[in-house]
């Protein structure tokens, strides 16, 4: 592979190699005729083109090729990527919602089909795993990522890869994953998109990198940088983080590319005009530069000049230039080679069979099940089949917002709403009222609209549309209230304020509750948003996030027990929202909170001490399951021996549960301040009602290894003798402990 790259390489121009870095979208595409060239066309003619990504259809790439192979003295292909967040034309629950099912076996099956429906339109890379963690609900992404937790990350960082890539990213049926966003993207200042982060390296080597490490680990064929800036270096400039910590510690062969015109923004974040930005972005090691063409503008004069830019503190000769040129190229192609398209352009592009759609919607509605998470229940669910329910809310009959953000080939058909959903398993139509707006403000509609109409209003007064829904309510003999967000709540540069629920489907909630019928209160979201009152106000509560075309159906199933709850959350959801950002595993102060507001200790003057909290992890389910003690193989082990963790847990209840067994640590005496708990280990179990089962951990020393970085060139992994707490329970909160002292 690497003789066909450099052969290839020895007969190029320079001016095809900076060709090869060029990432075009496609676009307006392809404008053919004579009278009309379109930009993609004249580039393609040019041989300036090395990938286009958001093509539609497998005819769009197949004719791109085309014009690519004959505009290309050499031949060289394309490679086509697309945005594959979840799912691709069958849409499947966010991402978000996915890592609530804490399956990875799942996780890897939606992958696999995802990039296999893509790979069947003629496409070669997903833009996916998004793996960004996220502890602030205000960042819209959060939506598109695997939640607050780095092990958790980490695992569905590997299981998405090795779905989406199987063996060989180039085999039939597969995609190239695409990491993203290197690093930190999830941490913005006061959760605004596209701000950049300051966080210690402590942080980014235990929190922020790990998820990455674990989808190089698997074999992830490329990476995509972060629009932010990690510690006053923005990341498309960051050579210590790309080629440093990424190709030199991580081990990551693959190639990288830029974000969208993230090149170009480096002049914005202030680091100088477009040919400075452009030779720091290709020393730093982004191999190609997105939609914004400054590699195609400025590398030729680069090359023949060099750069002197000393207040940018850097000088290149033009023979280092022309040696950068090289090495981005030299991977672009050597990717294209894994993908076999320097053996075969049309890879992938002859009609290859698309996955059957039945068998995604049937995976897509078991995933929905999978991914909501019951926070509460007193008794009201399930509900039986035959009771008369009452639908209200703005999403009891809303395809379009269940597809969620970032489902760019998904359409609103293919979603059966939740009205149709309900009727279809209980066999009788259920009443359905509006009952509030999404939103009040019709500026903010339009802004939640951008992409398309999802969000109508109904012009009627306010009170008229509640008493409706009141009416409605009364008639039946329990109440499900459809609340949440739009689809573009959520999602890129969809920030919030305040991560709670829109104010008029608060007034409906707070109206429902006063019938005193039981109200299941489910809520569509994109984000963790702060529940506040409402939970006190319904009978039970199902976070089923936006689930994709099975969403609704999912929550059916759920409901009426067909399928029992099992998610349990990928993050912290907040009970105000003035308390994010928020973790289980924030580091422990010097003034612990104690449970409940103390004065001169860590909490919130204005915060109730009874404010219901659903802590990461938790999550109920239709069983009972009852936890035995915890007992280790031994209560003192030596850094070379493995310990043994094990209990027994029994399903005391009737129904079959699902249920995920949790082990946390927290290091008392350390070198520095340390995470109050942090999440080592999981295991999913399903037990029939009356079912026991013992549950085993295995535990190393190197479980407890943690970094000391006063830089980052400086970082040092260490782990001290000592004793360890280990936490094992249903969630991060209600755990029972064991001590473990490591000897050595
Ligand atoms: C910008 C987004 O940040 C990224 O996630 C996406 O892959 C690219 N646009 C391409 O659409």
């Amino acid at each position: 592979m690497h003789d066909r790259v450099k052969d290839l390489m020895s007969r190029m121009t320079l001016a095809e190699k900076i060709g090869q870095l060029n990432l075009l979208p496609a676009g307006e595409g392809l404008v053919t005729g004579a009278k009309q060239p379109s930009t993609l066309a004249g580039r393609l003619d040019g041989g300036q083109v090395g990938a286009i990504f958001g093509t539609k259809s497998l005819a769009t790439a197949r004719a791109m090729q085309e014009r690519a192979l004959a505009g290309s003295r050499l031949n060289i292909p394309l490679f086509f990527a697309e945005d594959v967040i979840h799912g691709h034309r069958t849409v499947f629950p966010l991402n978000i919602a996915l890592a609530c099912s804490w399956d990875m076996d799942l996780i890897q099956a939606t992958s696999a089909f995802a990039g296999a429906e893509a790979a069947a339109e003629g496409l070669h890379q997903a833009y996916a795993p998004m793996i960004d963690i996220c502890r602030d609900p205000r960042w819209g992404r959060v939506a598109e990522g695997p939640g607050e937790d780095p092990l958790l990350a980490s695992r569905i960082a590997a299981a998405a890869t090795r779905g989406f890539q199987g063996a060989d990213p180039g085999g039939p049926g597969r995609v190239a994953a695409c990491l993203k966003h290197f690093v930190a993207y999830g941490a913005p200042e006061s959760g605004r998109d596209y701000d950049n982060v300051s966080l210690s390296w402590e942080d980014l080597l235990s929190v922020y990198l790990p998820p990455f490490a674990a989808g190089v680990a698997a074999g992830a064929a490329s990476v995509m940088v972060a629009f932010n800036a990690v510690n006053k270096l923005p990341m498309h400039a960051n050579a210590p983080l790309v080629e440093g910590w990424l190709r030199g510690q991580s081990g990551f062969d693959g190639l990288v590319v830029s974000d969208y015109t993230g090149v170009a923004e480096l002049v914005a974040h202030g680091l100088g005009p477009a040919p400075v930005v452009v030779a720091r972005a290709l020393h730093a090691g982004i191999d190609m530069d997105m939609v914004g063409e400054d590699y195609l503008r400025e590398l030729p004069a680069l090359a023949r000049d060099g750069l002197a830019a000393s207040d940018a503190g850097l000088d290149l000769s033009a023979a280092q230039i022309v040696q950068l040129i090289d090495r981005a190229c030299y991977r672009v192609l050597t990717f294209k080679a894994r993908l076999g398209l320097l053996d075969d352009p049309f890879r992938g592009m002859k009609g290859d069979p698309a996955p059957p759609r039945q068998k995604g919607r049937k995976l897509a509605r078991k995933a929905a099940a999978r991914s909501a998470v019951l926070l509460k229940n007193d008794g009201v669910l399930p509900l039986s089949r035959d009771i008369d329910v009452a639908l209200i809310g703005p999403f009891s009959a809303d395809r379009a917002n269940m597809l969620g953000t970032w489902a760019v080939s998904g359409r609103a058909e293919d979603v059966v709403p939740l009205n149709e959903a309900v009727a279809a398993l209980t066999g009788q139509a259920p009443a359905v009222a509006w009952g509030a707006n999404i939103v009040d403000e019709d500026w903010l509609v339009q802004r939640l609209n951008v992409h398309g109409v999802t969000v109508t209003q109904d012009p009627r007064p306010e009170d008229e549309v509640i008493a409706e829904a009141v009416e409605a309510a009364l008639a039946a003999a329990v109440v499900s209230a459809a609340v949440g967000e739009a689809t573009e709540h959520a999602g890129e540069s969809s920030s919030r304020l305040s991560p709670d629920l829109p104010a008029p489907q608060r007034r409906l909630i707070a109206a429902l509750a006063a019938t005193g019928r039981p109200l299941v209160v489910v809520v569509f979201a994109g984000r963790p948003l702060a529940l506040g009152p409402i939970v006190g106000e319904a009978d039970a509560v199902l976070y089923a996030w936006h689930g994709g075309i099975g969403g609704p159906e999912g929550v059916a199933d759920s409901l009426f027990g067909a399928a029992s709850p099992a998610g349990r959350l990928a993050v912290t959801l907040p009970a105000q929202p003035g308390e994010v950002p928020l973790s289980y595993a924030s580091d422990t102060t010097g003034r612990p909170f104690p449970g409940r507001f103390a004065k001169f200790r860590t909490g919130w003057l204005d915060m109730p001490d009874d404010a219901p909290r659903f802590p990461f992890g938790f999550g109920l389910g239709y069983g009972q399951v009852s936890y035995g003690p915890p007992r280790l193989s031994k209560a003192r082990a030596k850094a070379a021996q493995t310990v043994k963790l094990r209990l027994t847990i029994e399903n005391t209840g009737n129904c079959e549960v699902i249920e995920t067994v949790q082990l946390y640590a927290s290091d008392p005496v350390a070198r520095a301040t340390r995470p109050g708990r942090w999440l080592i280990d999981f295991q999913q179990v399903t037990l029939a009602p009356g079912e026991s089962r013992e549950v085993g951990f295995a535990i190393t020393a190197g479980q407890f290894a943690y970094p000391i970085a006063p830089s980052l060139e400086a970082a040092e992994w260490v782990r001290d003798p000592g004793l360890i707490q280990l936490h094992i329970g249903p969630n991060s909160r209600d755990t029972q402990m064991v001590d473990l002292t490591w000897q050595d």
